[in-house]
């Protein structure tokens, strides 16, 4: 059988564990071989890609980023995109198509689905915001990147009795803000999910400092913004952009400027922002990525081979599930209020 294999949409640590582990299980336990599109769905529709064996993944396991490249093209945002798509996988004989992305990388491949063919879903993506599935690839390494550089960030706050802002990736849910800011002792959490009241966190932290902590460190998802008002607009107007992907998704970052401008505007303590940006998304993955980006690239060769396209393999209840691709894409996976508000509200404020 010829399968085709793509990673598209934000890289994140884990994806070559998941390519190694399609290539190794589909070629040595079922003889099939292997395509590798470039760049996400830019490679199918320009026919751009490369064969793919069992020599060429040896050494990619623990390697960051994406030996295929990955990119924002969106098919269906291009005049006869699909079309081409389609084409080109028949002219290729690519008989089944494992999709390793997230939300709009696995939109397309639903969409695709819909119009004959056999896709096979695989979740990435450092938000871990996919529905179906407990936990995304690439969540873990992020984490884990954020929580060593707010230890990082706490030390010198301390010796500075700052207020240190710290702005981590999360378009649409606060998944790593609330478990970054969990493991790092953070005074203050903030998330899309929960529009946030300045006044509040001001007051927090003015308790805080009052109480005898002379430091501390606000942990702020890209895509938090204040409660509807006159701080929203003042938050909207210094982080507006035009910049948008083939997705419609707007180009963030700047809330966590504005916000320790605002802290120190109105506490008076010293304020510094730091912004974590791509340092989340790089570098070798957690062992706990690696783990899950094996057993999803096992699973996904195994759905090829029982025919179950337009599915997506998940993590439930530490099994490996397969859940419609369709499902999955339909809403974003909000952060866990019982986790964000249940336990990491205990320590906040
Ligand atoms: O992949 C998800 C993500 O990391 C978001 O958290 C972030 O908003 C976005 O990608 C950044 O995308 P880009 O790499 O295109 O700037």
């Amino acid at each position: 059988m010829r399968i085709g294999i793509l990673t598209g949409g934000g890289d994140c640590p884990g994806l070559n564990a998941a390519i190694r582990a399609v290539v190794l299980t589909a070629e040595l336990r079922h003889g099939d071989d292997l395509l590798g599109f470039l760049d996400g769905w830019k490679g199918v529709l320009e026919g751009a890609y490369r064969p793919l064996d069992v020599p060429g993944c040896r050494d990619i396991l623990p390697e960051g980023g994406t030996i295929l490249g990955t990119s924002r093209t969106n098919p269906f945002s291009v005049e006869g995109g699909p079309e081409r798509v389609i084409a080109n996988l028949r002219d290729f004989g690519v008989e089944a198509l494992v999709t390793v992305g997230g939300e709009d990388t696995l939109g397309v491949a639903n969409r695709l689905g819909e119009r004959g063919i056999n896709c096979v879903g695989i979740p990435k993506t450092i938000d871990n915001d996919l529905s179906g599935t407990e936990v995304t690839f690439g969540f873990d390494t992020a984490v884990q990147t954020a929580t060593e550089a707010i230890d990082r960030l706490r030390t010198t706050a301390e010796s500075h009795h700052r207020v240190i802002v710290c702005e981590v990736m999360g378009r649409h849910v606060g998944w790593i803000a609330t478990h970054a800011g969990i493991a790092g002792g953070a005074a203050e959490i903030l998330v899309p999910e929960v529009p946030f009241e300045l006044k509040q966190v001001c007051e927090g932290l003015r308790r805080r400092h009052a109480s005898g902590q002379f430091s501390s460190i606000v942990v702020i998802s890209e895509g938090a913004m204040p409660a509807e008002g006159p701080d929203a607009e003042s938050a909207r107007f210094a982080t507006a952009t035009t910049a948008q992907d083939q997705f419609g998704h707007a180009r963030l970052g700047g809330i966590g400027a504005w916000l320790a401008d605002e802290i120190e505007k109105r506490t008076g303590f010293e304020a510094r922002v730091t912004i974590l940006g791509h340092i989340q998304r790089g570098g070798t993955p957690s062992a706990f990525d690696r783990v899950l980006a094996t057993r999803f690239g096992v699973a996904a060769v195994g759905a090829v081979h029982d025919g179950a396209f337009g599915m997506m393999v998940a993590l439930q209840a530490g099994d490996i599930v397969r859940v419609p691709i369709a499902d999955a894409v339909a809403k974003a996976k909000p952060v866990d209020l019982g986790l964000y508000q249940g336990v990491a509200g205990v320590f906040l404020g």
